[in-house]
């Protein structure tokens, strides 16, 4: 059966080929497109969205506005170590065609409706920071109780990539994500844990490019400037981490990961700051709202990648 699903992006080259991942899946069914900020500012992800949708065939697909910045915030910079890896407009310099859809408002009401709408039929995957979907279930407790979300975020058993606490979208709004760690019924958390883990070179990028179709091009053109930045970053990886669209590879099949029943929590104090950990206080709790992904099947999901993003690519 198809699942319908809502991707929230701070679009960013993984959150794109997070995005090409879902239209190739045939067991997902994009419903929309919600905007976050992160690796580029707010209307930079959208005009990204909307870019990409009609590059990889899905100009229908709705896109809409989140929240601009933190919740403690009242503003966002990108960071410069955003800027480095993901380029200054967010998808590795490529120059992408103007949309002609526009970005719509209401994204935290978007969010909202669509889970009093489709409940268990739809999965949300959150890419970035966790301010939108605080936001919905901080608006709607409802949203909180029958939400059923993976996130890309955190790092439970590794260190983080941005302090050796904090992941990159927790650290963007930590306040954000322990709310949503402590009020939402069904958390899947892909985290650096298993993410650094399945690489992607340049190989696999010259297999896009020798489809020569637009798709192709633009996607082989960002992801190897993304594997160039890593190249920087973390030289001993050998690759470039694919965090979010392992997310989307959960969502559409849990096998692909192992997963840890875990009442979750993100330190909002003092130099830990952005820490993804077990919450002390739930520790006995039977009930488990959120479950960490620990192990990956990285052959498997990169068979799966390759193939569900070269169906996008091979035909767009
Ligand atoms: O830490 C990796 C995450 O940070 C990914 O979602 C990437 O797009 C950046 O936002
Ligand atoms: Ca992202």
């Amino acid at each position: 059966m198809t699942k319908k699903a809502i991707l929230d992006l701070d679009t960013g080259i993984d959150d794109a080929l997070a995005l090409a991942y879902a239209l190739g899946s045939p067991e997902l069914e994009v419903i929309g497109v919600t905007c976050t900020y992160g690796n580029v500012l707010l209307d930079t992800g959208a005009a990204n969205n909307l870019a990409l949708l009609e590059l990889f065939g899905a100009p229908d697909v709705p896109v809409y506005l989140g929240e601009p910045h933190a919740l403690m915030r009242d503003g966002f910079e990108v960071l410069d170590i955003s800027a480095f890896i993901h380029g200054a407009n967010g998808i590795g310099e490529v120059a992408l065609e103007k949309a002609r859809a526009e970005a719509r408002e209401g994204g935290v009401d978007f969010l909202i409706d669509s889970v009093r709408e489709h409940g268990d039929d739809l999965v949300i995957i959150a890419t970035g920071p966790l301010t939108n979907i605080a936001a919905a279930a901080a608006k709607d407790a409802a949203f909180a109780d029958n939400a059923h979300i993976v996130i890309m975020g955190g790092a439970l058993t590794v260190p983080g990539n941005v302090s050796p606490w904090a992941e990159a979208n927790i650290n963007q709004d930590p306040d954000a994500a322990n709310n949503v760690f402590r009020a939402a019924a069904d958390v899947t958390m892909i985290g650096l844990d298993v993410t650094l883990q399945t690489l992607l070179t340049s190989r696999h990028t010259a297999q896009w490019r020798e489809l020569g179709t637009p798709a192709a091009i633009a996607l082989a053109d960002m992801t190897d400037y993304y594997i160039k930045a890593y190249e920087t970053t973390a030289p001993h990886l050998g690759g470039c981490g694919l965090h979010d669209p392992l997310a989307v590879g959960v969502a559409v099949d849990p096998s692909l990961v192992t997963l840890l029943p875990i009442n979750l929590k993100v330190d909002v104090e003092g130099e830990t700051r952005g820490r993804t950990i077990g919450d002390e206080v739930r520790l006995n709790d039977p009930v488990r709202t959120a479950r960490a992904a620990v192990a990956v099947d990285v052959d498997r999901f990169l068979s799966e990648f390759m193939t569900r993003v070269g169906r996008v690519a091979a035909n767009n």
